[in-house]
């Protein structure tokens, strides 16, 4: 199916996660022309998006703000061109943490107990004692998210995450590990349970290679006994779906002590070098790097075939 189509790998983007998606990109590139198939990188510094002619996909790895809330999507369908992935609607809502709250909790998905705080007549603390945490609802890789343990540093953490907008989302903290399941075509991957070096999963330890800091560990399958993986991956299922995203994602899960899952985000362009996190659940499953890579595309050609010619 992907014979005689050309591929534009966009990777890069105006955000502030341009290197992480440099290197997926990178990856994607060399996965797919592995695959023998017809394939060029993009790199976007804009928000214009310039395609070699005859682009018959474009395979979008581009994270965060611009390629990941809507935004490009919306581009690429006004110039007629296919995609990877979620769509406009899915993708604007799974990147706004406090839509996606909604749309877990009417769903039924289990999630942090959360109050979204307008701060724009200044901070507000929410109803409930911290712990809690903090978040602006349109950042990744952890940016502006704070982990409020006393309530004396409460007004100091909306105020930093207040800096990127007014519609805060807190959260009840949950205790516990955290976990990641990929999403394939409706079906959850196995579990991905990530140890971070000091208990704390931010920026530092998603992306050791970028500062130098030490990185998590991750163990996949996630050593959980049958009826807790079962519980785990049927609630990421139900929050990739719940949002509508298409062809795939990566779910985030926090695990309590009483084996509780509690959803925390749906990222719809998750890390894409071979060491990221839904490759390694792919391999897990049997599926290599580049037929992951194969697979993606091809099913998103299959949902969205362009115009004919
Ligand atoms: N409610 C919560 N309780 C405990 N830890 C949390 C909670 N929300 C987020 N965290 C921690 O912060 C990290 C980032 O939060 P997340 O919601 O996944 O945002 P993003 O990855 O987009 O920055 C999580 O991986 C987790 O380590
Ligand atoms: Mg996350």
């Amino acid at each position: 199916m992907l014979a005689n189509k050309k591929i534009a790998v966009l990777m890069g983007g105006p955000g502030s996660e341009r290197q992480v998606s440099l290197a997926s990109g990178n990856a994607v590139l060399k996965a797919l022309s592995g695959l023998g198939l017809d394939v060029v990188g993009v790199d976007v510094t804009s928000t214009t998006i310039d395609l070699p002619p005859g682009t018959d996909l474009a395979f979008n790895v581009i994270h965060g703000t611009f390629g990941e809330d809507g935004q490009l999507q919306a581009a690429l369908e006004k110039l007629g061109v296919p995609y990877t992935g979620a769509g406009v609607k899915s993708s604007r809502i799974a990147f706004d943490k406090n839509l996606a709250k909604a749309a877990f909790i009417a769903a039924g998905v289990p999630t942090p107990r959360a109050e979204i705080i307008d701060v724009s007549d200044g901070p507000r603390l929410p109803s409930f004692q911290a712990p809690f945490v903090v978040k602006p609802p349109r950042e990744g890789s952890s940016v502006g998210v704070h982990i409020v343990r006393n309530q004396s540093d409460a007004t100091a953490a909306m105020a930093d995450a207040a800096k990127f907008g007014n519609d805060i989302l807190v959260e009840e903290f949950i205790e516990g590990v955290e976990l990641t399941v990929g999403i394939l075509n409706d079906q959850a991957l196995p579990i991905v349970h990530i140890i971070p070096p000091e208990g704390v999963y931010d920026m530092a330890s998603k992306y050791p290679w970028l500062s130098g800091a030490k990185g998590s560990q991750y163990i996949c399958p996630a050593d959980l006994d049958e009826e807790t993986t079962r519980v785990v991956q049927h609630a990421a299922l139900a929050a990739h779906r719940s949002l509508g995203v298409e062809i795939y994602s990566r779910v985030d899960v926090l695990l309590d002590a009483r084996n509780r899952p509690f959803v925390l985000e749906a990222n719809t362009i998750p890390g894409m070098t071979e060491t990221s996190l839904l490759p390694k659940a792919a391999v897990a499953k049997g599926i290599s790097f580049p037929d992951l890579c194969g697979i993606i595309a091809e099913l998103s050609l299959s949902l969205r075939p362009g115009t004919p010619g």
